[in-house]
């Protein structure tokens, strides 16, 4: 079953196995993502994880095995069911409208619309002020709600997109590489944003290279190598030399 009774995963991943052709992708992987988990999926290029995502988010199908969105068996065929089922799923470019304001991007497909256009005025200033609120609580800094995203950074734009998944209950973000194209400064930003999104009980996956940044926010960790699970456990039990050991093979469970 899945775990006990009260204590079931927000994800289970059993078994799944993924091949292109020759390539084992993934061999055979199974892990759990529980509610106030940042767990850190980490391993060399090619060890499979961005596969893993993939095939959580709905854009690859698993050629075996099966993922559990608490407790009930799903199978996405496009990302935007992985979306409507409460998984969001961030690359290095996050999905925003550039040509839309803050406030716009984060009540988008939830607009509070009016048939007047006093009404609309009324409203937007309604989404403004609640967009202000949301981003003031969660400490995002944008020069104003009314700002192009497209003239935000990176960062802000990730902020934004989380941000937004969070306030409308999101249910598991997947994070890969979220930091590959920012600079250091607002990587730090962001491991900022990801510990207070999980310390409010937003279960993460995050994919990084980074071991000290995984070691930063991460409570757990899972580490892919060759398409197999090369270890899992508590970040507190680990240093960052186990984790690199653990990534490059020096100690491997499956041998
Ligand atoms: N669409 C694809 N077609 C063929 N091979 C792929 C595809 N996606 C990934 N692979 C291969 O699967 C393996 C795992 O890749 P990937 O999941 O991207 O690793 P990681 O994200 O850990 O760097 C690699 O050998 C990669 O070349
Ligand atoms: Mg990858």
């Amino acid at each position: 079953m899945n775990g006990a009774e009260g204590n079931t995963p927000v994800l289970e991943v059993k078994n799944v196995k993924k091949s292109f052709g020759k390539v084992e992708a993934l061999k055979e992987v199974s892990f759990e993502v529980h509610k106030g988990d940042v767990l850190g999926l980490l391993g060399d290029n090619g060890a499979g994880k961005s596969t893993l995502i993939k095939i959580i988010a709905g854009n690859h199908r698993a050629d075996d095995g099966e993922i559990f969105l608490e407790g009930k068996k799903v199978e996405f065929s496009s990302p935007a069911e992985s979306r409507a089922a409460g998984i969001e799923t961030v690359y290095q470019n996050s999905p925003v409208c550039e040509n839309a304001s803050v406030s716009a991007n984060f009540f988008i497909g939830r607009e509070l619309c009016g048939r007047f256009p006093l009404f609309r005025l009324l409203k937007e200033g309604a989404m403004q002020k609640q967009t202000r609120k949301v981003m003031t609580d969660m400490v995002i800094n944008v020069p104003s709600v009314k700002t192009k995203v497209g003239l935000l950074s990176g960062g802000q734009r990730q902020a934004i997109v989380l941000g937004r998944f969070f306030h409308w209950g999101g249910k598991l973000a997947l994070l890969d590489e979220p930091f590959a194209a920012l600079g250091v400064a607002e990587s730090k930003n962001g491991l900022r944003f990801i510990k207070e999104l999980g310390s409010r009980g937003l279960p993460i996956v995050l994919i990084t290279h980074n071991i000290e940044y995984a070691l930063q926010v991460a409570n757990k960790f899972v580490i892919l190598r060759h398409g197999l699970v090369a270890g899992k456990g508590l970040i507190a039990e680990v240093t960052a030399d186990d984790l690199v050991s653990m990534i490059t093979g020096a100690i491997n469970v499956n041998q």
